[in-house]
């Protein structure tokens, strides 16, 4: 199980402490959010801060694509020492060119997919992909409530991943909390963002912890 918290929520007056605390606590990953004003409504942060981040922390950086261009951004990001990179199936055909080019550029490649767009969109993809995020809140602010009807398309992707023999990961972002993620678990996700919850928390060692003890169950498999 991987517990990446997201950097959206962090006092952005301190990111590199911030950073650090998320390291200290015992994340995995640390989760970056880029929106670019267009895609959602919303702005937040440019490759130059992965580049700031990348010596001051160990953890694999999590690049997460709310734009509507990502062709322009995936080899500052890969350059600026992003380890995985998502773009969103949303932006249709071109997508498969974009996780093409991402693995070429030496990232690991993902796919993010919204609430509304029907989980088949995900389907051509698959093989290509080293992660599926599966977005739990429509994007763009942080601190929203987790939709529920999300968890029927974790249970399909884990049913296609499990039938197809492939190996990506299962990931789940937006009102991640200890009650939701774990029902993520329980649908078959294994990789669990979180940004409220762990950066709004005081002492997030034990609020890792307590995550990482609620994702401990066993996946209920149809
Ligand atoms: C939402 C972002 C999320 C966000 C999650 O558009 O993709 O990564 O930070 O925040 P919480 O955990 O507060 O819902
Ligand atoms: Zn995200």
């Amino acid at each position: 199980m991987i517990i990446a918290p997201s950097l959206l929520a962090a006092n952005y007056g301190r990111l590199a402490a911030e950073a650090r605390r998320a390291g200290c606590a015992g994340a995995d990953w640390l989760h970056v959010d880029i929106m670019d004003g267009h895609f959602v409504p919303n702005l937040s942060f440019a490759p130059e801060l992965v580049r700031a981040l990348r010596p001051l922390t160990r953890l694999p950086l999590d690049v997460h694509l709310m734009c509507s261009r990502p062709e322009i951004l995936l080899e500052p990001f890969a350059k600026a020492g992003a380890n995985y990179i998502s773009i969103h199936v949303e932006l249709g055909e071109k997508a498969g060119s974009l996780l093409w080019k991402t693995k070429s550029l030496g990232a690991k490649a993902g796919l993010v997919i919204n609430p509304p767009t029907a989980i088949a969109n995900v389907l051509p993809f698959l093989k290509q992909i080293d992660l599926l995020l599966i977005m739990t809140v429509n994007p763009g602010f942080g601190g929203q409530a987790f939709i529920e009807e999300s968890l029927p398309k974790i249970q399909q992707v884990a049913a296609w991943r499990r039938e197809r023999n492939l190996d990506f990961r299962i990931e789940v972002d937006g009102g991640i909390n200890f009650t939701t993620a774990a029902e993520c678990a329980r649908a078959g996700a294994d990789t669990f963002v979180s940004g409220t919850t762990l950066f709004g928390s005081r002492n997030m060692g034990a609020a890792i912890r307590k995550l990482r003890r609620a994702v401990h169950v066993r996946p209920a498999r149809p």
